[in-house]
């Protein structure tokens, strides 16, 4: 498409654009009445209008008969589980039985590493992202620990070449072959949380099965954000948080994708907790963990069914809009994203923003990553001043997202209005 760094142009593309009422959904931060324009759908998503009142519904059941609401509400607690796993599942590309809604992300990449990280002998490396999500690296530190290795030998990281922003899927390849007998795990981010990269998962997985090792991924920037294919690109395990892209608010409760090849392997170590255990015996209270034979079969304790229906508000949304939607309108904002971004450049005699996130629309969802060449601090310090939300991360990067459901074409195009202006004083 022939874009236009005009008013009248993105206002067009606005009123053409068929999510147009989904903005309505949500609430957008304002100051006296006006709007703000938040581009931080990548850290935390906004509140959709009806979170209140899914959450009162939960409330007005305890209130009206307390523990009781599990299997008499209206909405059965038992059964609120099954009206998440759906939506999600579209989301992320699996079958409904390969997902299960439970704890924090990094809670549930630690339970998948129990049973997807068994080193024996020299198998007992896990190959990952340079840079990878703080969380992750303690988590990899410390199962590596846990099994007798040594991180600094068993965590094999890989970095951008010298002078590049972003990982090469050749490199990342090569590393895999390389290490072959010695790999027991690949995990890897399906979209880097700094650079905005988005990985090869299927390229990848197919690779690194072959060479026998097990393949995750932390798809906490990914899930919501792109197109994703867990089920037939046959990866192992995944997790993801529910609170940037999906919009289930603060500390949303998390996911996790387990293949469905692995539910009734009775070979699987796992740690368990009682909501794990087969359903229908589950209130006998025996001695001897058997797990419910679906991704399930991971969870722990008693659900929060406060945090499910925060989650709930959200997925409606989502399924309203039409996934597919979604991943075409985000396709078209981020193309008009980043036209508009270099129009920015352009007024510069040398350009005062290097991209580090990938140009090529298949390596990138949502999120931009700008590292600033000049004034960086100053010029993320202005546009948060001026009403623009967007994130800094050291030593010098501005990370922004602009998200289909409730960003609109004429957000972006003022952005850009108020970037020239900053970046021209
Ligand atoms: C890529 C990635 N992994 C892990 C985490 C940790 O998630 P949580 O704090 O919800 O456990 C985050 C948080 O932003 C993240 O971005």
């Amino acid at each position: 498409m022939n874009f236009q760094p005009t008013l009248a142009f993105a206002q067009q593309l606005d009123a053409q654009d068929a999510l147009k009422n989904f903005r309505n959904e949500f609430i957008i931060p304002a100051e006296n009445g006006t709007a703000k324009q938040y581009f931080l759908g990548n850290s935390l998503g906004l509140q959709p209008k009806r979170t209140k009142e899914k959450l009162q519904t939960i409330l007005h059941d305890w209130a009206k008969q307390g523990v009781e609401s599990f299997f008499h509400a209206e909405q059965p607690w038992m059964d609120y589980h099954d009206r998440l796993t759906g939506p999600l599942s579209k989301i992320v590309g699996c079958l409904p039985h390969e997902v299960t809604v439970m704890n924090s992300l990094s809670v549930n990449l630690h339970l998948m590493l129990v049973s997807f990280y068994r080193p024996q002998g020299k198998r007992c490396k896990i190959l990952c992202e340079a840079k990878a999500f703080p969380s992750d690296q303690y988590m990899m530190e410390t199962h590596v620990r846990n099994h007798g290795y040594d991180p600094a030998d068993a965590v094999v990281e890989i970095a951008p070449r010298p002078g590049e922003h972003t990982i090469r899927n050749e490199d990342i390849l090569q590393k895999i072959v390389e290490l072959r007998d010695e790999l027991a795990l690949v995990l890897f981010a399906g979209i880097n949380y700094y650079s905005g990269q988005v990985f090869d998962m299927q390229t990848i997985t197919k690779l690194a099965q072959q060479a026998g090792a097990k393949v995750g991924f932390d798809l906490a920037h990914a899930a919501g954000n792109i197109e994703i294919q867990l089920h037939n690109w046959n990866v192992d395990f995944a997790c993801w948080c529910n609170y940037k892209y999906l919009n289930g608010g603060p500390g949303a409760i998390a996911a996790a994708y387990v293949h469905e090849r692995y539910h009734k392997d009775a070979s699987m170590q796992r740690f368990a907790g009682w909501w794990g255990y087969e359903k229908a015996t589950r209130f006998q209270m025996e001695k001897g963990f058997k797990p419910i034979q679906t991704a399930e079969g991971w969870q722990l304790g008693t659900p929060p069914l406060l945090l499910y229906a925060s989650l709930l508000a959200s997925l409606e949304i989502v399924e309203e809009a039409g996934w597919s939607n979604i991943n075409a309108k985000r396709k078209q904002l981020t193309a008009y994203f980043w036209y508009i971004l270099d129009e920015v450049n352009k007024t510069q005699a040398s350009p005062i923003i290097e991209f580090i996130t990938p140009r090529n629309e298949a390596e990138h969802g949502c999120q931009v990553s700008m590292n600033m060449l000049q004034r960086g601090k100053e010029i993320y310090t202005a546009l948060m001043e001026a009403g623009y939300f967007v994130d800094w991360r050291e030593p010098s990067v501005i990370r922004l997202a602009p998200v289909p459901l409730y960003n609109t074409f004429e957000e972006v195009w003022k952005f850009g209005e108020q970037l020239k202006k900053i970046v021209s004083r």
